[in-house]
């Protein structure tokens, strides 16, 4: 598995995430997307979307703003229970999570070794004088203060006068503007039971110890769906709120898997009753495999009435269901699959990362699924002296980017673009060269086709270059490489 520093390191080089205001020395846990980073992102949100929303009969969209009525908190719970407890230390004044003091390394001073220094493993006691982590894990001698409870949600303004009526919060996760809109939507685009309301949007948490790059940060963005059931309906026997719940958790697994999450790498962790939210009957994470070890890449959970309830109480509004079989006003029940589009980003480019050999050299190559990849064609002039090669090249690049994303490189010879293509995930490169070209001063004939590389097994096949959108369009729709390449015979 590839380390955490290689694909932080891969990520500023090639332009896919970058330090915030680095110029000043960075923002603790704030990153860019940089060019290729950007395109990732986008392309993993528009897969999502044209996934879970666009293609499903029973799904709608939504785009909530991120500052909302500050009474939406208190009725959400995050007010009062959106709290992490939070232990500093007295001598380095660095902070901890309390709850997750055992998962770190400890620096301790053994006695029994006249106080040489050592790091000891998580969760384990010293082999020497056997006790166990008291202080500061991360300089071994400060004591910790008792936990206190530190609300994550970042306080703001609205309007010009900071005070306390004016007080809002930035939201800390995007389910709440679905909620708040649950009638509004229903109402306006008639729809009956099961169906549910899909958004991305940026989400905020004042996080105690974010880190691990873009795992956890204090701004992130996340795809949330609440789907909307009848309690008193069944499906296949069994309440519909649970058939649906375990529904979702298999469509988000096989999401993943499609677009190129190896299965191995996905697991199910199911909340026992001490890690269920407040507001949960049944939450079950998808976990990844990431380099910092198996960690939450998406939660479903199962959240019941509580929040239109909640809305309701608060608002005074009825947010209610009137099913007509049974001519009964019902509050639906909310499933909900939450993922983080970083973290997804994460898993998908940790997933892709390979370091081969090839003829004895050594080759990085991130295989992301081909609708993924931040650059979908790169195209190359063989020569870049030749300016019809060149003219050519970039007319084609034009063509391209009309309907995928389309590069032009021409800084290095032929071999070194392949690799730095490879090295970004670019599933297919096309090579213009002097054949494509011809050149009758020369008696070149020319044969009007160019070269497709592919980038898994770096086949080539020759294709006229008035069918490139067309062979693309196959191939970037799914159509395997051997079936394309079957149809137009290797180069
Ligand atoms: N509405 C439910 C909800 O927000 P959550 O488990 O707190 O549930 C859902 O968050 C997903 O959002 C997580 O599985 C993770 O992918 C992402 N996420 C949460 N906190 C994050 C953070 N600080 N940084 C990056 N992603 C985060």
């Amino acid at each position: 598995m590839v380390t955490m520093e290689t694909l932080v390191s891969l990520c500023k080089r090639r332009g896919f995430v970058f330090q915030s205001s680095e110029i000043y020395g960075g923002t603790g846990s704030c990153w860019d997307y940089g060019p290729l980073g950007v395109e990732l992102k986008n392309k993993i949100k528009r897969v999502w979307w044209r996934d879970f929303v666009q293609q499903r009969s029973d799904m709608v969209g939504l785009d909530a703003s991120i500052l909302m009525h500050p009474t939406v908190w208190k009725a959400s719970g995050h007010v009062d229970h959106f709290t992490d407890p939070m232990v500093d230390c007295l001598e380095c004044h660095h902070r901890f999570r309390a709850d997750q003091l055992d998962e770190l390394d400890w620096v301790h001073y053994c006695p029994a070794t006249k106080g040489n220094k050592f790091t000891i493993p998580a969760g384990e006691a010293c082999t020497h004088c056997q006790s166990r982590r008291t202080l500061c894990p991360d300089c071994g001698k400060g004591q910790l203060t008792p936990p206190r409870q530190f609300n994550l949600m970042f306080k703001t303004f609205m309007g010009p006068v900071e005070e306390d009526a004016a007080v809002t919060y930035l939201r800390p996760e995007t389910a709440q503007g679905i909620f708040v809109n649950f009638e509004n939507v229903l109402q306006s685009m008639r729809r009956k039971l099961p169906f549910g309301i899909g958004q991305i949007g940026k989400a905020f948490r004042n996080e105690i110890t974010p880190g691990n790059f873009i795992f956890r940060t204090r701004e992130f963005e996340q795809m949330e769906i609440e789907y909307f059931v009848n309690p008193h309906d069944t499906v296949e026997g069994r309440p519909a709120d649970e058939y649906w719940h375990d529904r979702w958790i298999e469509d988000c697994r096989a999401w993943f898997l499609r677009y190129g999450v190896e299965a191995e790498h996905l697991r199910l962790h199911e909340h026992d009753r001490a890690e269920l939210a407040h507001y949960s009957k049944r939450t079950a994470d998808l976990q990844y495999r990431f380099p910092i070890g198996w960690s939450e890449l998406m939660g479903i959970a199962n959240r019941t009435d509580f929040d239109l309830k909640q809305h309701a109480k608060w608002s005074g509004k009825a947010l209610t269901y009137f099913d007509e079989e049974r001519k009964e006003h019902v509050v639906p029940y909310v499933v909900e699959p939450s993922a983080g589009v970083d973290r997804a980003l994460l898993a998908f480019l940790a997933d892709a990362y390979r370091e081969e050999e090839v003829r004895g050299e050594k080759r990085v190559v991130l295989r992301f699924h081909p609708e993924l990849a931040p650059v979908s064609v790169a195209v190359l002039p063989l020569l870049k002296k030749r300016d019809d090669i060149v003219r050519t090249a970039l007319a084609l690049r034009d063509e391209l980017s009309r309907h995928w994303t389309a590069v032009y490189d021409d800084t290095a010879a032929i071999g070194r673009l392949y690799r730095r293509q490879d090295e970004v995930g670019t599933p297919y490169c096309v090579t213009v060269d002097v054949q494509t070209v011809g050149g009758s001063d020369r008696g070149e004939v020319a044969d009007g086709k160019v070269t497709i590389r592919d980038r898994d097994s770096m086949e080539q096949i020759r294709v006229e270059a008035s069918r490139l959108v067309a062979v693309f369009g196959d191939l970037l729709s799914g159509k395997s490489w051997a079936d394309v390449a079957a149809g137009v015979g290797r180069a």
